[in-house]
């Protein structure tokens, strides 16, 4: 009974025709964010996340402890568990779900394969059957990737571009989700989103992305691994800032149709719809190198290593025209002032001598 007060009281709005929405692996990276951006405009958000050890738990239960002071509750609980997403969707009429829970990274999937089937092909078919169950039907807005372009060279990348050599599992199982959500959308005429997201970094990020784990290893003075191409080029990314993925994100919700329960079959059914989310300049990793070097004030030890790493795209390079044109999505932010924001916030959350909480904590050490 407690349980349920505290999922009522955080999913509902305080704005006049306010979303309520389910947050699918709020205490993540963008979840986090998402979580808070939507409340702050008074919106009803409730978390749900199964906390795993993919990287350090104690930075979810962080930001899980933020959450928790905008009155976000989140609930801990797995995409895979059917009972327990419908009883959510008994208590509370969700008008939206932002999914977002997922096995990311790009190189775990070949230690992993498992995880990212249970969570990305599994769980989000799982999520599907609830919300179609449910009544009313809420609109999905969920994560794909940047990674369904895969080894394609179009340069940049719009929305309808081969998606059809995904170079990693973690892709292949992306693009699995965009055509398991046609399929949901056209049978029971579930309203889904989808937004490719372009290697997001920022405050609170996340410790298994390179830009977060260079500004560690710097400041401890570990050596770094810098790849190249195939052919010995410089492999480069369109890092986008959080605080611009988050605005896609709410602008994709706003623009979302209402799902019809009636499937594809029916005039003005609700359309499938897919969005690039990305910074639309991409930057060799080399240059990210330096940039840190710069904020941190202290040089790398670059180890170049003269072949990609297994499951890398040499680049990605977004167009957003659509992004732009059905909800006005521009991003703002270019990788200096974004990384300087990032290593703000890293070095107050870690501190300059930056060992992750847990290292510390396994020496004995405090703070
Ligand atoms: P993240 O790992 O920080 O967040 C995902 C959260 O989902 C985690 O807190 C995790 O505990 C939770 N989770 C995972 N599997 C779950 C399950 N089965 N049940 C319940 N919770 C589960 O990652 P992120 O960077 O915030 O990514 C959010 C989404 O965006 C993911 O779908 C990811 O694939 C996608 N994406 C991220 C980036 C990026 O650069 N950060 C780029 C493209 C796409
Ligand atoms: C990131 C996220 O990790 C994925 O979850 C997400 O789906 C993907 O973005 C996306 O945009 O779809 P990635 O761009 O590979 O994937 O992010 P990183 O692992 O942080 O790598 C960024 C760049 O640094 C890559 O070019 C990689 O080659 C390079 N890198 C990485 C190195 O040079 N050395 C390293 O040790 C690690």
């Amino acid at each position: 009974a407690a349980w349920e007060k505290q999922v009522r009281l955080s999913s509902t709005p305080r704005r006049t025709n306010g979303f309520s929405v389910l947050v699918t692996g709020a205490a993540g990276f963008v979840g986090s964010h998402c979580s808070l951006a939507l409340k702050k405009r008074g919106d009803g958000v409730l978390g749900l996340d199964n906390f795993n050890n993919y990287y350090d738990p104690s930075l979810k239960r962080a930001r899980q402890n933020l959450l928790s002071k905008h009155q976000v509750f989140i609930v801990e609980g797995d995409l895979n568990d059917g009972p327990l997403l419908t009883k959510l969707f008994d208590v509370v009429p969700f008008t939206h779900v932002l999914h977002l829970a997922a096995q990311a990274g790009v190189r775990y999937a070949m230690q992993n394969p498992q995880s990212y089937i249970s969570s990305n092909i599994a769980g989000f078919v799982n999520l599907l059957e609830v919300a179609k169950a449910a009544n009313p039907q809420p609109s999905i807005v969920w994560a794909s990737s940047s990674s369904v372009y895969g080894l394609n060279t179009e340069n940049p990348f719009s929305e309808r571009d081969r998606t059809d050599q995904p170079a990693s599992l973690y892709a292949a199982t992306k693009k699995a989700g965009e055509e398991i959500a046609h399929t949901y959308n056209h049978i029971y005429g579930l309203s889904l989103t989808g937004l490719r997201f372009f290697t997001v970094y920022g405050p609170w990020g996340r410790p298994d992305m390179a830009y977060f784990f260079f500004t560690k290893d710097i400041l401890q003075g570990k050596s770094i691994d810098i790849y190249k191409t195939h052919d010995q080029k410089e492999v480069a990314r369109d890092f986008t800032y959080i605080d611009d993925v988050v605005k896609g994100c709410l602008g994709a919700l706003n623009t979302a149709e209402k799902s019809t329960g009636s499937g594809g079959k029916k005039k003005g059914a609700a359309q499938l719809r897919v969005y690039n989310l990305g910074n639309t300049s991409p930057v060799p990793v080399g240059r990210l190198v330096s940039i840190l070097e710069g904020l941190l004030s202290k040089k790398a030890k670059k180890h170049v290593i003269t072949m990609p790493r297994n499951g890398d795209v040499p680049f990605t390079h977004a167009n957003v025209t659509l992004a732009f044109k059905d909800f006005g999505y521009k991003p703002t932010t270019d990788l200096s002032t974004g990384l300087r924001k990032f290593v703000k916030w890293y070095i107050s959350f870690y501190g300059i001598q930056s060992k992750t909480r847990k290292e510390s904590q396994a020496t004995g050490e405090s703070g």
